[in-house]
């Protein structure tokens, strides 16, 4: 083994996959945004190097005043932008914010209610997901499929007839806001805890633009700090009560974090201060270029769902691609267009379809952080029906795609 080869190689291969996906594609995968040129700047400090078990200012080790005067930014700008009494920056990715929920609010055995992987909900909520892991007994929400939402009636009756310790709302498909009011009266009769996973949609949601989850019903949200929130990769918690966050603290530190990244929270904290300036225009765009990529791609025939709805009102659209190839090919082959989105199950779809199920997941986070706005949208459309419809050879789109996106190489809505 050559090892100067193999650093070259890697060199080589970071430098190609910044230059290709940061200004060759359009990027579309949902779950995915960047992070502003501030936040990005701030992201390489010597943070990275340093350890920080406990709360800012109760630490553990020494050296960390500096650390401890950036997580209370990040924790009074945050607890600002969602309107919470506590928040908490320490889970390094969503995925863990909602194990250290489902470790918080319920034990081995504990009956837990969501909605299943094809109706939407993360593997993280999932009885092979976490929840499993936590050894919960889970229970699903039904989809009511017309409305792309959680079904108010049947949710209900799921609750009050498992009686579980936890219901968890949200997830990984999610076209509108979900009915947490109703919820949240199921929850009260059995006695449980309502939490929310707002990994998805944080950014609308700090934007104002979307639910305001802790206003409406839920107790705590987890959610990760990189998606329609346009962080550094990362997680976090926030709630209202006192004693959700005594039983949330021990779960953190010491048993599911010990240090908390903290290379984080320097670009964390831009990112909030960002969201407090612009959020709300940022936010509305996101949402207005989802309705418009629905609606252009609709008119160029394509099954989009909740057509009844409206189609969505967050980021995201989801195509039943099952007469256009199915969800693999139509992924596979966009991306050698360099158009850049996830294969996704469908809610009728059987789980273990997932290598090959029958949508695609679009979202327009990303792309509207760069400066999109509803034409460029409509023109999206017009590659992805070009490359899928119209079989179009996408090395031919890919030239197309290039050249559009020299206009959007910046971000805005930052400082
Ligand atoms: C709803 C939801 N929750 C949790 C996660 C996990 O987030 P992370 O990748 O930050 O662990 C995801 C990831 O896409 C998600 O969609």
């Amino acid at each position: 083994m050559n090892v100067k080869e193999i650093i070259d190689q890697v060199k080589d291969a970071v430098s190609t996959h910044d230059q290709w996906r940061g200004k060759e594609c359009i990027n579309l995968i949902a779950s995915e945004n960047v992070m502003s040129p501030l936040a990005w700047k701030l992201y390489n400090s010597d943070f990275e190097h340093r350890y920080a078990e406990g709360m800012p200012h109760k630490r553990y080790y020494q050296g960390l005043s500096y650390v401890d005067e950036v997580e209370s930014a990040c924790i009074e700008m945050g607890k600002k932008l969602f309107g919470a009494q506590f928040l908490d920056v320490r889970p390094i990715s969503g995925g863990l914010s909602i194990l250290i929920l489902l470790s918080s609010f319920a034990k081995y055995g504990d009956h837990y209610v969501a909605p299943s992987v094809p109706a939407g909900a993360h593997i993280s909520q999932a009885e092979f997901g976490a929840a499993g892991i936590r050894g919960l007994e889970v229970r699903h929400m039904p989809l009511d499929k017309e409305e792309m939402n959680l079904d108010i009636d049947k949710s209900k009756k799921v609750i009050l007839e498992h009686k579980p310790k936890l219901v968890n709302a949200g997830g990984t498909i999610f076209l509108f806001p979900h009915p947490l009011k109703e919820l949240r009266e199921a929850a009260d009769e059995v006695g449980a805890v309502l939490t929310y996973d707002g990994s998805h949609v944080l950014g609308l949601i700090a934007g104002k633009q979307f639910q305001d989850p802790l206003r409406e019903g839920a107790d705590v949200v987890g959610a990760s700090a990189h998606k329609t929130f346009p962080g550094p990769q990362g997680g976090m918690l926030f709630g209202n009560s006192e004693e959700h966050y005594k039983k949330i603290k021990p779960k953190i530190f010491p048993a599911l974090v010990s240090n908390h990244h903290l290379h984080r929270l320097p670009a964390l904290a831009v990112t909030m201060a960002e969201m407090i300036e612009f959020g709300e225009d940022y936010a509305r765009q996101v949402i207005k270029n989802a309705q418009a990529l629905a609606q252009s791609l609709h008119e160029y025939g394509f099954s989009v769902l909740a057509e009844n709805k409206g189609f969505t009102k967050s980021h995201q659209v989801i195509v039943d691609v099952s007469d256009n190839g199915r969800g693999a090919w139509c992924a596979e082959t966009l991306e050698k267009a360099n158009i850049i989105m996830n294969k996704n199950l469908l809610p009728w779809d059987d789980v273990n379809t997932s290598k090959d199920p029958s949508g695609i997941r679009i979202g327009t986070a990303e792309m509207t952080h760069f400066g999109m706005k509803e034409p460029e949208m409509k023109y999206v459309a017009e590659l992805i029906k070009r490359v899928v419809v119209d079989k179009v050879d996408p090395l031919r789109v890919k030239e197309d795609v290039k050249e559009f996106r020299k206009d959007f190489v910046d971000v805005k809505y930052c400082f």
